[in-house]
């Protein structure tokens, strides 16, 4: 159907429709029970979300299609945040492995998935820019970097929603939460936000953006307050900038209450003004709450809602509908459940952890493991924790179906090796030493030692923010007392956010971050372990030596006192000097413990040779970067080739570095290539003072290289 034809539908049924059958399209309920089906008959519900059930979801739609009086499907919504039954790692994860193709097919195995059991809309991807690791919902995003966000948002959306949105095993995706949720005071989830507009513009929009370009289905506004304003009634972010500038033509969900949740920000008075607000500033469904179906027709009658905005809202929504297919294939075959953990499914599972996977250390190449073990000691509280490995957000995967690292271990080295199971601690939170001994014994008894420690599920996601960022519990001594066996020991953390581990780094040989891996965990580690690949994972975000340097990322403003090496042992008794006044602290280097875009691998990469096509281009045009990346190491790898670059004067002024472009590169050992980005100047444009979306001439630093802090610099210059 051509989108003229489409557009007509859309029009000729919403000239059928009663006010009240608008305003049951624009709600949105929780569930399945009882008397949900004389809703739906009445046309009062136009979706649901949480309905997981084949049976339950074909009964709802065979009323709403034969029983109610417009035969209008319900769009069901369902959180597939990292998968379905299958799980993947958590998105921060699948940011880490800098491979947006490889996100994009597990986004379309969940989307194969979730569909077979009649979800036809997940609550994915979230693209809030996250700095602050405190905010328990950095582990659902893409990290800091609005460039890298932006490239898995759109893989994600491409994913869920394919070439095609109507095919059945597609669902419509949605962009959350727009916008600056990511930004919360404090990193306290839910908390206010004070966001400069070029900033929002510049970091907090564009994946949002990236998402509607790539086709998005819909976009659900936050709970968070933006300058004073709740998103949910936000007319600058929701109608000026999603439906007017970017000509958004799908529809915005509210997240869940937070369009009623407008009257404890203090913003409505009351839930009929919320209902009045969240519709004017561009919410066209309230999840949840319902104030559009208890407050919208008398707004309307009153005159204070026009009645155009009622429509417009209903458009939207018939329109993604229509979209969908579901006029035409509301029902699904309960046997396409058969694909549910589909051994191709599996494998893409095991790729995306492994890829995932961040090698902060390896001294005197512990890693990987030789073949001649005979004993390993399988140590802490995480490596055989099936529920906590699949993360924050999975309501469908299941911890039977996860292989834990201790399982993969013990397949793969049965009758080679002894492996020697010791938790030592309950769980991560535990603070009862009462499991070391047998933990030591184990590491005595070993060649090697395999800590998996890190953070159970629940300590990150939706308000599941932390003040401290340490290993919990009691994981530190844990590590402390087995490092000190004087074995080669290695750690494997499983987290969803980024911690403080400066201790943990100088007790292991080896440090693995793995995030919270997702089912296929298990056997993604243990091919790692044994060099089977090479780590290639690089950190989607900053890891802070300590809290108190958060916010830290790497696209920061220079200052005018950039730090410096100074002293910091003050001796007692010194004098006000204004000599050594910089930007630091006196109780922590300025530096993060590890940098954006870091992360080790088996081999070596030497970049050289870095150079331009040109060094002076117009406005409008383009050059092209070369390096040539050679693996001087042993093994073959991948490598996540990086481009940065600084704008050094601006009419505002800019970040030290702004990642431009990365390519997942594969080379055998020896192997050289030359790796090239092409730059237009457009990717360089920022919001000026003005908010005019400009490239501003002057100079300019380039760099190429394996991570935010390291590669070869060159520099060029724009003219008009
Ligand atoms: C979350 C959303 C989620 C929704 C539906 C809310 O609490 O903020 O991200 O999609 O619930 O489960």
């Amino acid at each position: 159907m051509n989108n003229k034809t489409m557009e007509s539908r859309v029009n000729e049924l919403l000239a059928r429709m009663t006010l009240e059958e608008k305003i049951g399209q624009m709600t949105q309920i929780s569930g399945a029970g009882e008397e949900r089906e004389e809703l739906i008959r009445q046309g009062q519900v136009g979706s649901f979300l949480n309905v997981v059930d084949v049976e339950t979801y074909n009964r709802y739609q065979r009323i709403a299609m034969e029983e109610s009086r417009l035969g209008i499907p319900l769009i069901m919504g369902r959180d597939v945040i990292h998968g379905f039954r299958t799980v993947f790692p958590i998105p921060l994860g699948q940011s880490a492995a800098w491979h947006p193709e490889l996100v994009e097919r597990a986004a379309a195995i969940a989307a194969r998935e979730a569909s077979s059991l009649g979800v036809n809309w997940t609550f994915a991807p979230m693209v809030d820019v996250a700095r602050d690791p405190r905010w328990g919902r950095i582990a659902e995003g893409g990290g800091e970097d609005p460039y890298l966000t932006s490239q898995l948002g759109r893989a994600m959306v491409r994913g869920f929603q394919g070439e095609d949105l109507s095919a059945p095993d597609r669902i419509a995706a949605c962009a959350k939460h727009y916008v600056g949720y990511g930004a919360a005071e404090g990193g306290r989830d839910y908390n206010t936000t004070l966001i400069p507009e070029g900033v929002l513009r510049d970091v907090y929009l564009p994946p949002f953006k990236a998402c509607v370009e790539a086709g998005a289905a819909t976009v659900m506004s936050a709970f968070n307050e933006i300058n004073g304003i709740p998103a949910t009634g936000n007319a600058f972010t929701l109608r000026q900038i999603l439906k007017g500038e970017w000509s958004f033509d799908g529809f915005v969900v509210s997240d869940w209450q937070s369009v009623i949740e407008m009257v404890v920000h203090g913003f409505c008075a009351d839930e009929k003004d919320a209902a009045r607000v969240a519709v004017t500033a561009g919410v066209d469904m309230e999840m949840v709450s319902q104030s559009y179906r208890q407050h919208l027709a008398a707004l309307v009658a009153e005159g204070k809602v026009p009645l155009e905005l009622i429509d417009e809202a209903v458009r939207r929504i018939l329109r993604i509908k229509m979209r969908l297919g579901l006029f035409e294939n509301p029902y699904v075959d309960p046997a396409r459940q058969s694909v549910l953990l589909a051994p191709e499914h599996l494998e893409v599972a095991r790729q995306l952890a492994r890829e995932s996977v961040v090698l902060l250390k390896n001294e005197e190449g512990v890693l990987p493991l030789s073949g001649d073990v005979r004993a390993i000691a399988v140590i802490g509280p995480l490596a055989d924790a099936p529920a906590d490995q699949l993360g924050c957000w999975v309501f469908d995967g299941r911890p039977e179906d996860t292989i834990t690292p201790l399982r993969a271990l013990r397949e793969r080295l049965k009758g080679k090796a002894d492996v020697l199971f010791a938790p030592g601690l309950e769980s991560p939170r535990s603070d009862s030493r009462k499991g070391f001994d047998e933990a030591l014994e184990a590491a005595r008894k070993a060649d090697v030692v395999l800590l998996f420690v890190g953070e159970d599920a629940i300590l990150s996601g939706e308000a599941h923010c932390r003040a401290f960022l340490d290993l919990p519990g009691a994981q530190e001594a844990l590590i402390e007392a087995v490092a000190a066996e004087g074995k080669p020991t290695i750690a494997v953390v499983m987290t969803g956010r980024p911690l403080t581990l400066s201790r943990v780094v100088d007790k292991v040989h080896a440090l693995l971050i793995a995030w919270h891996p997702g089912t296929m965990g298990g056997p993604a580690i243990a091919d790692l372990l044994f060099g089977d690949e090479s780590p290639s994972g690089k950190l989607p975000v900053t890891f802070p030596r300590a809290v108190g340097q958060i916010p830290i990322y790497y696209a920061h403003k220079n200052t005018g006192r950039p730090p410096q090496q100074i002293d910091r042992e003050i001796p007692l008794g010194t004098p006000l000097d204004p000599i050594g006044f910089f930007s630091s602290y006196l109780d922590v280097e300025p530096t993060p413990l590890f940098p954006f875009g870091y992360g080790l691998s088996y081999t070596r990469f030497q970049y050289e040779n870095l150079r331009l096509s040109r060094e002076r281009i117009r406005l409008g045009e383009s050059l092209v970067a070369s390096v040539d990346v050679q693996n001087v190491g042993p093994v073959a790898a991948e490598e996540i080739v990086q481009l940065y670059v600084r704008d050094l004067v601006g009419s505002v002024t800019r970040p030290v570095k702004e990642l431009k472009g990365f390519q997942r590169v594969r080379l055998e050992p020896g192997e050289r290539r030359t790796i090239q980005f092409t730059l237009h100047t457009d990717d360089l444009r920022f919001h000026d003072r003005d908010m005019e979306f400009v490239t501003e001439p002057g100079q300019f630093h380039l760099w190429i290289g394996g991570s935010s802090v390291d590669g070869p610099r060159a520099s060029f210059e724009i003219v008009e």
